[in-house]
């Protein structure tokens, strides 16, 4: 077999397993929700917090190793300052709520995006946060905040153009995997599933990079309404689908059988 391809990607075609190692989620929909019941957006976001804890407790039962759940866009700072500075606040106090019972059951927890910009104290208790959990492996729960695809991958090539700078690397040898190692993701294999919820199909700017191979489920169920039977559908539909990374899918039967 093309000996180019990821570990990742061979285990899927050698083996086919049905369930996927790394979920990534667009929960969107949280303001339609509000609206729809006459109520302030902010109450759709907190809403959407709960439905966070049951996507992370169903994929502890189902033995998904990665989750990552794109809270905040680089480009939500373009909404109207109150509803930035509740999303903020809301943040804060559901890392304040739910670090404890993470870290208790061995979840490891972590932000992708440029957390600088969050400011104090949300930094102080993500870096709390990271660090605390930093040992766990049960799950890797990974949010998104302040986090932009064309911002990460602009940020790995500024890494690689400084050591080209400094003459450790040559800019002909750059590739893909010479940036990956840059990215922020790094470590963490491609994301096999990517949900969004709340009807949009598109990928705003999320894992750019990662989601080159991924699967894409759309639902139009919108996010405080994803509940664990919604989840279960999107695996379904996962365990329903026959990846070929290239391959044709006589190719994909036989490495089956192998
Ligand atoms: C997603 O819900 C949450 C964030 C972007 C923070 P939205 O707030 O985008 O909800 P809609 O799309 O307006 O319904
Ligand atoms: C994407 O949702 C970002 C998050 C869910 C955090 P948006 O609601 O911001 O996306 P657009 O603006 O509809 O593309
Ligand atoms: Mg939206």
């Amino acid at each position: 077999m093309n000996n180019r391809l990821p570990d990742s990607q061979h285990a899927r075609l050698d083996g086919g397993a049905s369930v996927p190692q790394h979920v990534a989620v667009i929960m969107d929909g949280n303001g339609r929700w509000a609206k729809a019941r006459g109520l302030p957006r902010i109450a759709g976001h907190r809403k959407g917090v709960e439905r966070v804890r049951d996507l992370v407790a169903v994929c502890g039962e189902r033995g998904i190793r990665y989750l990552t759940l794109f809270a905040f866009s680089s480009e939500n700072w373009r909404r109207p300052e109150q509803e930035v500075r509740l999303l903020l606040e809301l943040f804060m106090t559901a890392l304040e709520r739910e670090v404890k019972k993470l870290h208790k059951n061995a979840i490891r927890f972590r932000v992708i995006g440029d957390i600088e910009g969050l400011g104090e104290p949300l930094v102080g208790a993500i870096l709390a946060a990271q660090s605390l959990t930093a040992m766990n492996d049960k799950l890797h729960l990974t949010v998104a905040a302040n986090y932009g695809g064309r911002w990460d991958i602009a940020r790995a090539a500024r890494a690689l153009a400084e050591r080209c700078a400094r003459g450790e690397l040559a800019a002909s040898d750059i590739t893909p995997a010479s940036l990956e190692p840059y990215l922020s993701l790094h470590g963490v294999p491609e994301p096999d599933l990517f949900i969004r919820t709340g009807g949009e199909q598109r990928i705003s700017n999320f894992l750019l990079w990662q989601l080159a191979y991924t699967e894409l489920y759309f639902t139009p169920v919108l996010w405080p309404d994803f509940e664990r039977k919604e989840f279960v559908l999107a695996l379904e539909s996962y365990a329903g689908r026959e990846r070929r990374f290239g391959h044709t899918g006589e190719q994909v039967e036989a490495a089956r059988h192998a």
